[in-house]
């Protein structure tokens, strides 16, 4: 049984793509492996706080004991890195905004990449301590980011693989949509659920 963290990152709450695949895709695991659970989180309607002076003291420079202040400042962080660390799969909904990724998405990045809980540094070099996940990122753009001109221009899904295989998560497969017309939209919308399809079934045979 597959436990599986669905997180959206759009600001919109009507209209937007990466909310329908991420929707639609969890919907497609499902329906093989009806016994899989979900934890679902919505990074727009629920924001979360920005690190700050007392997370960063008490992740890098904690007082001994650590004070009041600084324990509860990890709160948040401990919370989302439980959460995390309790899911076999990730489905993570991330448009492109401004050639990266949403405020929302990094603020969550911010709080979950965290010195001694999701990474450590050793002699050889840091080490990712969220090891066993499966992360399908769902995109979606207005430019086609996939091929040049665009693809040098891409700070979001280079950025993304980065910080996830930072923090040990390897397996990460990107699902794209893109368009500026409406056709383009819907074309795109019938290749991404292909897609899914296609990822959902593999994922099962691969997933814990
Ligand atoms: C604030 C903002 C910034 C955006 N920046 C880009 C961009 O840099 N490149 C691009 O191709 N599309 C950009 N777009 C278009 C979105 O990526 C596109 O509308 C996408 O479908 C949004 O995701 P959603 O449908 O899940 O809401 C931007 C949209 C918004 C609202």
């Amino acid at each position: 049984m597959a436990h599986i963290l669905h997180l959206d990152s759009s600001a919109r709450t009507t209209g937007s793509y990466s909310r329908q695949l991420t929707r639609e895709f969890v919907e497609t695991w499902l329906k093989l492996t009806p016994q899989d659970t979900v934890t679902y989180r919505d990074l727009n309607t629920t924001p979360l706080p920005f690190i700050d002076q007392q997370w960063i003291s008490a992740v890098f420079n904690p007082s001994t004991p650590p004070t009041a202040q600084e324990q509860s400042a990890l709160t948040v962080s401990d919370l989302l890195i439980d959460e995390l660390m309790a899911a076999d799969v990730l489905v993570f909904g991330v448009p492109i905004y401004n050639f990266s990724v949403p405020a929302s998405f990094k603020a969550y990045l911010d709080q979950v990449i965290r010195m001694g809980r999701t990474a450590r540094f050793t002699s050889s070099g840091p080490e990712g301590l969220v090891k066993g996940k499966q992360a399908y990122v769902i995109t979606a753009s207005g430019s086609d980011f996939s091929q040049e001109p665009f693809k040098s221009l891409d700070h979001h899904t280079p950025y993304i693989k980065t910080v996830l295989n930072f923090i040990g998560i390897t397996d990460v497969t990107f699902i794209r949509h893109h368009g500026y017309t409406p056709e383009a939209q819907q074309e795109n919308l019938a290749a991404a659920r292909k897609d899914i399809e296609t990822l959902t079934r593999e994922g099962q045979l691969t997933s814990v």
